[in-house]
């Protein structure tokens, strides 16, 4: 089962997809969080990316591709939750190469759409663990201990490229490049489905869940 969540910054895609992952036992491949694992690295494909991000622009695509190969040659034999990839046509159509030569296809494309009032409100209250990589989110699920991880109890961060004009940049530069990616899995013929995203976490899940469960199913 190979799905790929889609949707704007703040969307709940990493939320979601670490849920689903859970669920159905599959690895969620976050291009992001390869990115931003490279950046506190501090390696030079880190120091190549962290430009791009800190502006809020895309990272260029060969340099995702190599990370995405990568990744498909050590994991993922089951399926993968591409969570933030593809996000321009060049990468769609070299995911679409890279899974016909293992011998599989996109299985559903899940979209998550939240009006952008609340993607900003949303990023501005996202607070992340460095280290266990928790999500939390000031406004919507704060932490018991403000400032503090519930899991791990390390101090929570905000991400570098969450302050307001990256987050507008990065809204505007999904609109650009990647939205029309909708359009072209709508030509492919692959099965691509709108998900009420502004809905409390555990009802999206569930929708998510059930629409991954039940394949003829086109109910929000
Ligand atoms: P990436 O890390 O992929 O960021 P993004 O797509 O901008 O998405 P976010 O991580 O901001 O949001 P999300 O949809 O995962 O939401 P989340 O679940 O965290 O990419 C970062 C950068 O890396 C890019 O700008 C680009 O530079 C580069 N990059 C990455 N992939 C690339 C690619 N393929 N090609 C080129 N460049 C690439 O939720 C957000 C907050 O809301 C959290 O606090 C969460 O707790 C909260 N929340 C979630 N769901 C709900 C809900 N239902 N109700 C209330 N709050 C909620």
């Amino acid at each position: 089962m190979d799905i790929i969540l889609f949707g704007p910054p703040g969307a709940g895609k990493g939320t979601q997809g670490t849920l689903l992952a859970e669920r159905f036992r599959l690895p969620r491949l976050s291009t992001g969080d390869l990115l931003r694992e490279a950046v506190r690295q501090g390696t030079s494909l880190g120091l190549e990316a962290r430009r791009y991000m800190d502006a809020g622009e895309l990272v260029p695509d060969e340099v995702i591709l190599g990370l995405v190969r990568e990744y498909l040659q050590t994991e993922g034999d089951e399926g993968v939750i591409f969570d933030g990839f593809p996000r321009t046509q060049a990468q769609a159509r070299a995911l679409d190469q890279l899974l016909e030569e293992l011998g599989r296809r996109i299985g559903a494309v899940l979209v998550l759409e939240v009006p952008d009032e609340n993607l900003v409100r949303r990023i501005a209250g996202r607070r992340s663990c460095p280290g266990c990589g928790a999500v939390f989110n000031v406004h919507f699920d704060p932490p018991t201990v403000q400032g503090k991880c519930d899991r791990c109890g390390a101090a929570l961060v905000g991400r570098a490229d969450d302050d307001e004009a990256t987050v507008r940049r990065r809204l505007a530069v999904y609109r650009a490049q990647t939205a029309p990616l909708i359009e072209y899995y709508e030509r492919a013929g692959t099965r691509l489905e709108r998900v009420a995203g502004e809905r409390p976490v555990d009802q999206v899940q569930h929708s998510l869940v059930e629409l991954l469960s039940a394949p003829a199913a086109g109910a929000q």
